[in-house]
């Protein structure tokens, strides 16, 4: 049980923890810079990026205001404004940044312009992307950047398991308590199953989403929402978790797979369209915008009809598209239709919406502070006020970016005045065995799975999410038994997340009395006149 001490603490690899680590460690060369990531460096909601970055790059064709106003328009009244002109507008220079750091995106053929893209909800073209790989060409450039700090320590196979407050030094603490500190967590060290205490000077929560909480899902298997819960457990307050968008095309596979693979929007944003299996267009039934209407509509139109018609999938036509320019923007997804018999140049491609991104997550104000003090959050683990109660596509890493930057700014004189807890104890494992029966875990995630899936998905109802808030509640009870008694695990923890994660997006959409954005519920279709963005 090792007591480690960093005077920034990072819990996440992504585009969020490492442009915040890259920033922290050039400006403090002599301070440490510590990043934990649960499994490999390179995992992340981020490697798995396809469309791009969104930012107003042609001041010909484009303008903020009309990014704004996109993003707003898809926010559904929820944005806060304020924010949104923030990251619209310090977006550009985070992504020259990340040019200036080695990142390629595509440029037009002969050219030295960026070949921008659309997707639903742009207005204009203004996706910087490269091929259809671009999370994981900004993955790559961030590992690289950070290598060159040599006060930047990663710690792989690191999983953090909870916030250290003044509860752990025995104090009581609850959700209204003012001026609760974060320290540092605590975490095991998968290599050699111990529980470490790692003590910090300021805290930055990058842990990504939880897109793991349904059955069907574009997020890799790590997306667990473990920072969202465990900044829940130390009493930070979370925001807008009903909203969980599904992205309209994952590619459907008959036999299942985890992560399901995404069709990229940039797809429809090139040219395909939505038909059914008899090749006829249907989303001039829903939206003026048709394929590349904002995808809360797109995703409710395919969920209707597939209902409807009591089918799998709907489909996406690419047949009529260019195929040397098809399979040069989009070589991964060429290549893995074909893996699955699809030739997107001959065949009508399935797609099935699956669960895609969390707009809700630790509430934050502009410089990404949480209600905890020396707490802060950045990327898809935050609420910051951009997404509103839809994100508008490619928004995303521009927002980690920007959020990513600006704590570092808020942190940057801050730091001097922080000073180690002093008096934390060792992690607690006595009475805690190994478990006896994995299935347990195992079970009950997929129970989880199909109570969210089934009761908590792209339609709601208030029957629905009473159900869930049952069941839920009965796994809650079993998996703390559990956690009392067994031994630490990824797994067990991952349950324990997952689940804090279910009862407050679960919890969210039965106090949103409306349909708004990504939450649609058939008890009450309309809007109320008042908004309201929602905090637990
Ligand atoms: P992540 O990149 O997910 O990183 C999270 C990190 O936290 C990981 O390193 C993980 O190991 C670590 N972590 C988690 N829990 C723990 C723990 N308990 N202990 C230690 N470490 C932990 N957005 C766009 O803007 N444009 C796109 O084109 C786009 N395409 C997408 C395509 C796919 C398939 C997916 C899944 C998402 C896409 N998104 C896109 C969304 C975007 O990729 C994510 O929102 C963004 O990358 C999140 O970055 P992050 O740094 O917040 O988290
Ligand atoms: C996509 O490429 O369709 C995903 C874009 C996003 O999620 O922002």
């Amino acid at each position: 049980m090792a007591r480690i001490q960093a005077d920034f603490l990072v819990l996440g690899s992504g585009i969020a923890g490492l442009t915040f680590a890259i920033k922290a460690a050039k400006a403090h060369p002599n301070r440490k810079v510590l990043v934990l990531t649960k499994t490999d460096e390179g995992e992340s909601n981020t490697r798995y990026a396809q469309g791009g970055v969104a930012a107003v790059w042609n001041h010909e064709t484009d303008t903020y205001e009309k990014h704004i106003a996109d993003t707003l328009d898809a926010g559904d009244g929820l944005c806060d404004r304020r924010i949104v002109e923030i990251v619209v507008e310090e977006g550009p220079q985070r992504v020259q940044e990340i040019i200036d750091w080695g990142a390629r995106f595509d440029k037009e053929k002969g050219s030295d312009s960026y070949d921008l893209a659309r997707e639903g909800g742009h207005s204009e073209k203004r996706i910087l992307h490269y091929k259809d790989l671009t999370g994981w060409e900004m993955q790559r450039t961030l590992m690289e950047e950070a290598d060159r700090y040599p006060n930047i320590e990663i710690l792989e196979h690191y999983f953090a398991l909870d916030l250290i407050t003044q509860h752990h030094l025995g104090y009581m603490v609850i959700r209204v308590t003012p001026g609760i500190e974060c320290y540092g967590c605590y975490a095991l060290n998968k290599q050699n199953g111990e529980i470490d205490t790692i003590l910090s000077r300021v805290t930055i929560l990058c842990t990504g989403g939880a897109g793991q909480v349904y059955k069907s899902t574009t997020n890799p298997v790590i997306a667990t929402g473990d920072g969202i819960a465990m900044a829940y457990r130390a009493k930070s307050r979370v925001g807008n978790m009903e909203f969980v968008q599904f992205h309209p095309t994952s590619l459907y596979n008959p036999a299942g797979e985890n992560p399901s693979f995404l069709v990229s929007e940039a797809v429809r944003g090139f040219g395909a369209i939505l038909k059914t299996a008899e090749d006829e267009e249907f989303m001039h039934l829903y939206d003026d915008r048709l394929s590349l209407a904002p995808r809360d509509i797109v995703a409710r139109a395919i969920d209707a009809e597939m209902k409807k018609r009591g089918t799998d999938c709907m489909y996406l036509d690419c047949r009529h598209l260019d195929k040397e320019a098809f399979t040069a923007h989009f070589p991964t997804i060429y290549e893995k239709c074909l893996s699955q018999g699809v030739d997107p140049m001959r065949d009508l491609i399935p797609v099935v919406p699956a669960c895609h991104y969390l707009c809700g997550g630790v509430a934050v104000d502009e410089y990404g502070r949480s209600s905890i003090h020396r707490l802060y959050a950045a990327g898809e683990c935050s609420s910051t006020g951009l997404h509103g109660a839809n994100r508008l596509a490619s928004n995303s890493l521009l927002e980690a970016m920007v959020f990513a930057h600006r704590i570092f700014q808020d942190t940057e004189d801050k730091i001097d005045g922080w000073t180690f807890a002093e008096n934390v104890p060792d992690w607690n494992a006595e009475g805690t065995t190994e478990p006896s029966e994995m299935v347990l875990i195992t079970q009950s995630i997929k129970e989880l799975k199909e109570i969210m899936s089934y009761y908590v998905g792209i339609v709601r109802s208030n029957i629905r999410l009473k159900r869930a808030l049952d069941r839920l509640f009965l796994l809650y009870q079993e998996t703390e038994d559990l956690y009392k008694t067994t031994t630490i695990s990824p797994q067990l923890m991952e349950l324990r997340n997952l689940i804090t994660i279910a009862y407050l997006i679960t919890r969210s959409a039965t106090h949103r009395q409306e349909s708004r954005g990504l939450h649609y519920t058939t008890d009450y279709p309309g809007q109320l006149p008042f908004i309201e963005n929602s905090v637990l």
